[in-house]
């Protein structure tokens, strides 16, 4: 009996098959059973005596920027064999932009949710994320750190720019340019039908500093990916070899307990706040960096961000920011370049998943080569950070713009509001042409927060008015409290908190309301007297949006501000230690 391969060890094994067992009331019949059952699937016990790697498969028909993953898992299996590993792939959740209603992230953290539960019930020594879409590294990132076992995250990969009549187009930067010049009759039906054939030319991600490549770059400068696994797009050998050797690197992390609390560190977070700032990230990456790092017990200190960001430049000439592509940046030498040029600003003793340190990591990669992709921090893009935090009574909780792309003549603006009660509202009203709208106005999008629309969707960027598109007006400065893509440009204040639905100030804003915008003092204005105010929040009497069943009543029952990061209070940590920066 004491002979049994079944039986408890001691000192007690915890690792491998052994790893979680299901309660049955016996642990030896567990193991077992669980032997037993795999075995049908043909495997050996030598097999089954190797450290396990997890491989999170988020392959989907419906998601076109993972159509690669069955190449990745095939690749990672080979390196977590070399490695003398015994890899594992099983299903989760896969979220795709286009095709989640009402918005991929009211999805996000029910991913994230899928994500621990599953790496946290299944036997496995460490996990491999595969990743890629603008929600699902992300949500795989808060589910790993939740779960907080050895964890390497695999990004999917961009995808190939297109061409369009001789000009290099790619999603989806490319889309809104020529859906503005659709909608402002620039360009002709026909035109439009071919640009659509054009704009994905492969599989992978958007092909600029979108939120997926902004995700991407941020994982590997949190330590979360190989050196490297930022940029080869999806198509590549180059991406191939990554997988093969995140693989790999799995059953090492495995073998060493590299657990990723040691990686998710306040400098870790710190050095993605740069990347985020350098690169011209998606405004979305706050939001989500917020939320993984709430998961840890850990506040991204928005004040801190916008203090960093005065002293961080942009470095990365990619769309919408700059002029390049995805592609570009990797033939450019991807994240060591820019790391490389942003050393000074760096925690260079920041933990990543090699065992090596991310100061390490950037002298292994050797010398900086001649580009023109990662400037340097003598011309930079752009002088400051992409993103600012702005203030006022607009925003009591904050609200940001992606200043680098947004119109400098409008940065300091005083205008009208015209205000839309939500999304239906905006779509019934927004191309009439008797809208009461010049270019001089403020636009203001009520009722797309977390909870108003609900999900927090991408509609803050909202479109200019046909009828000013037609005449020729490219920008406007427009406010709310949802998100934006962060393949869109435009003089945009988002995340407005707290949102309209819960009775936050951008609930009260009426039409011709004055708002200034001033991007340098970092302030978002209502010239509103506080009684006024006042007097309208007591007449409006606003009720909290609601469900009675199902995910909808627990998601707007727990989701947070954008502040939070839009995770669900229960979800985060259940003590906060600290801030970052520390
Ligand atoms: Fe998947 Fe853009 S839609 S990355």
């Amino acid at each position: 009996m004491s002979n049994s391969p079944f039986e408890p060890t001691d000192p007690p094994d915890n690792s491998g098959m052994r790893k979680g067992l299901t309660s049955y009331g016996d642990q030896g019949f567990s193991l077992f059973l669980r032997k037993a059952f795999i075995k049908g699937a043909g495997f050996s016990d030598a097999a089954l005596d190797r450290p396990v790697v997890g491989i999170a498969n988020t392959g989907s028909a419906y998601n076109p920027c993972h159509g690669n993953a069955p190449q990745l898992i095939e690749a990672v299996k080979r390196g977590v064999m070399l490695a003398g590993g015994l890899p594992m792939d099983f299903p989760t959740i896969s979220v795709h932009e286009s095709f989640a209603a009402p918005t991929s992230m009211y999805l996000r953290n029910l991913m994230s949710m899928d994500t621990e539960e599953m790496v946290r019930a299944q036997p496995m020594d460490a996990v491999v994320l595969i990743g890629g879409c603008d929600k699902t590294v992300p949500a795989q990132l808060m589910g790993a750190a939740s779960a907080n076992i050895p964890s390497i995250q695999l990004i999917t990969g961009s995808m190939l720019t297109g061409s369009h009549r001789g000009e290099r187009v790619g999603a989806c930067t490319d889309c809104r340019r020529y859906w503005g010049k659709y909608r402002a009759e620039e360009v002709d039906a026909e035109e439009i039908a071919d640009v659509n054939n054009q704009l994905v030319a492969s599989v992978g991600t958007c092909s600029v500093m979108g939120t997926a490549s902004t995700m991407a770059c941020i994982a590997e400068a949190l330590g979360m990916t190989m050196p490297g696994g930022a940029s080869p797009p999806a198509v590549t050998a180059d991406r191939i070899r990554i997988a093969e050797q995140t693989g790999a690197q799995a059953v090492q992390m495995a073998r060493d307990k590299l657990t990723i609390d040691k990686v998710l560190t306040p400098d870790a977070f710190e050095n993605a706040m740069r990347v985020l700032l350098a690169i011209g990230g998606s405004t979305n990456g706050i939001v989500h960096l917020t939320a993984i790092a709430g998961r840890m017990g850990l506040e991204i200190d928005l004040a801190a961000l916008d203090r960093m960001g005065r002293e961080t430049p942009v470095l990365l000439d990619l769309k919408p920011s700059g002029q390049h592509y995805m592609e570009d940046f990797h033939h450019a030498g991807g994240m060591a370049t820019l790391l490389r040029e942003l050393k000074p600003l760096l925690k260079l003793d920041a933990m990543t998943v090699t065992g090596r340190t991310l100061g390490e990591e950037i002298e292994r990669s050797g010398p900086g080569f001649k580009q023109d992709v990662v400037r340097s921090a003598r011309n930079p893009i752009y002088p400051q950070g992409g993103i600012a935090v702005l203030r006022g009574n607009l925003a009591p909780g904050g609200a940001i713009i992606k200043q680098s792309a947004a119109d400098p003549k409008l940065m300091e603006h005083e205008g009208r509001a015209v205000v839309f009660e939500n999304i239906e509202d905006l779509v019934m009203r927004i191309d009439r042409d008797d809208l009461d709208v010049t270019a001089h106005d403020v636009l203001v999008l009520k009722n797309i927060g977390p909870k108003g629309a609900p999900g927090m969707p991408e509609a803050g960027y909202i479109p200019i008015p046909r009828k000013l598109a037609r005449a020729g007006v490219k920008d406007i400065v427009r406010i709310s409290d949802g998100r934006m893509s962060g393949t869109a440009a435009g003089t945009i204040v988002l995340h407005v908190t707290p949102e309209s639905a819960i009775g936050g100030p951008l609930a009260f804003v009426q039409n011709g309301d004055r708002i200034h915008l001033s991007v340098a003092n970092r302030e978002i204005a209502l010239l509103v007297s506080d009684e006024e105010l006042a007097r309208r929040a007591e007449a409006a009497q606003v009720v909290e949006p609601s469900a009675e069943r199902g995910y909808k009543k627990l998601f707007l029952q727990s989701v947070t501000q954008a502040d939070q990061g839009v995770d669900f209070d229960f979800l985060r940590a259940p003590k906060m230690v600290g801030k970052v920066p520390r």
